[in-house]
């Protein structure tokens, strides 16, 4: 296998972007990547999208894309794993220019979630029909079971959960892509509207347009695009059962621990090496599990992290630099991505007034429906 390094980064604002299609969105991030890099060509795209086709009518989105990019000819296609369509799609990319097949790949991801689409349904098109949806259940009433299987087993409350949203809009108001750049307060927080007991509007991620995309090519040949590569040294992809019924523990997101083990083999590190991470905070609950199937702390110790300050820049291991979903936005099939391009960020010392000091090496995970699926990678600056 190549070593891989990333060279370039790009992406749209994330948000309500009513004055862009979702190929006018792919065309920004993709050349923001091409221009970071000084690159004008490409041997392979992948291009990272839950669901095109119900949210815009659209599919067969790697040549379109290729097309509006100027790459008409260019190999291109989609990548879907629900909500870790993006993650996915890095990885592919990853795999891709590691085997040798490619030298310049790059992986995107996109989605357009504002334009009328029934969203709530669409995206419950990722949990289980049968077992979940049939029945009347979507994402939120699916977290709010985590959720409550969390407090049954180990006392989590509902001010841990509010803590997270707090954090992550504390950093997110520092980051000038964010959909919902403000701070929150605790208070408010536990007085917004009820959603999904014990979710409240403020523990949810909202409705989101965006893309971003990143460049990668063999570490061999990163000095010609960059003199600050940053290096893919873990990947790993993980599944469990769609039906939160059928796991073992619904508290505990299996696939997570999984993925997250095979992440850390490649890289040859463990999670007490990790500087900084970003996961998957699509309700405030899942960056809860997530911190502890990641091994960041023991399982059922995820719920007061955010409130000690843990997790907070400056804290021992800071999560969601970026706001995470909650603040930066979560345009399902970009935010694999948009998590890569943070870590990216940082790595190279340009993350400004959420900086975390000396990071070398940093995680991000990235998850499809209420944790079937989980892909994770590990990155270190050069
Ligand atoms: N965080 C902060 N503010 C938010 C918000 C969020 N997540 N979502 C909406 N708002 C704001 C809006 O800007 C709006 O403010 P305004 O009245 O000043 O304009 C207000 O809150 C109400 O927004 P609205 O869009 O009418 O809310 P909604 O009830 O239609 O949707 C949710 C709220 C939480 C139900 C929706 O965002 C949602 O479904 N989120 C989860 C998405 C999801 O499941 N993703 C996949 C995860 S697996």
């Amino acid at each position: 296998m190549r070593e891989v390094a990333i060279v370039g980064a790009g992406m749209t604002r994330f948000g309500e972007l009513w004055n862009q299609s979702l190929r006018d969105m792919f065309v920004e991030a993709a050349a923001g990547a091409l221009n970071d890099a000084g690159a004008d060509r490409l041997d392979t795209i992948y291009v990272g999208c839950m669901s095109g086709g119900q949210f815009v009518g659209q599919e067969h989105l790697g040549p379109l894309m290729a097309d509006h990019l100027g790459m008409n000819g260019v190999a291109a296609v989609h990548v879907e794993s629900a909500c870790a369509s993006g993650g996915v799609a890095l990885r592919q990319a990853f795999i891709d220019v590691a085997s040798g097949m490619s030298d310049l790949v790059l992986a995107a991801g996109i989605e357009k979630m504002t334009d009328g689409a029934d969203v709530t349904n669409v995206l419950a098109t990722a949990a289980d029909q049968e077992l979940e949806v049939y029945h009347g259940v979507t994402f939120p009433g699916l977290y709010a079971m985590i959720a409550r299987a969390h407090m049954q087993a180990y006392g989590t409350t509902e001010e841990d959960l509010a803590w997270v949203s707090v954090k992550n809009h504390r950093h997110g108001a520092m980051n000038e892509k964010a959909q919902f750049p403000g701070e929150v307060t605790l208070e408010q927080v536990m007085a917004s509207s009820m959603v999904a007991e014990p979710l409240r509007l403020l523990h949810c991620s909202p409705v989101s347009d965006g893309a971003a995309a990143v460049l990668l090519c063999p570490l061999d040949q990163a000095g010609q695009y960059t003199d600050r590569p940053v290096k893919i040294v873990g990947s790993g992809l993980a599944t469990s059962s769609l039906a939160l019924a059928e796991r073992e523990d619904p508290a505990f997101l299996d696939s997570v621990q999984l993925s997250a083990e095979r992440a850390y083999k490649m890289a040859g590190v463990g999670p007490r090496d990790i500087q900084l991470a970003e996961v998957h905070d699509c309700f405030s609950i899942a960056e809860i599990c997530c911190i502890e199937a990641l091994g960041f702390v023991e399982k059922g110790k995820g719920g007061p992290a955010a409130k000690d300050g843990l997790t907070t820049i400056g804290g021992r291991i800071p999560v969601n630099t970026s706001g995470g979903l909650k603040s930066k936005g979560h345009p399902v099939g970009a935010t694999g991505v948009a998590q890569t391009i943070e870590i990216f960020r940082q790595l190279r010392g340009e993350a400004g007034g959420r900086q975390v000091e000396n990071a070398r090496l940093g995680l991000a995970q990235n998850m499809g429906g209420s944790g079937a699926s989980s892909v994770i990678h590990i990155f270190q600056g050069v």
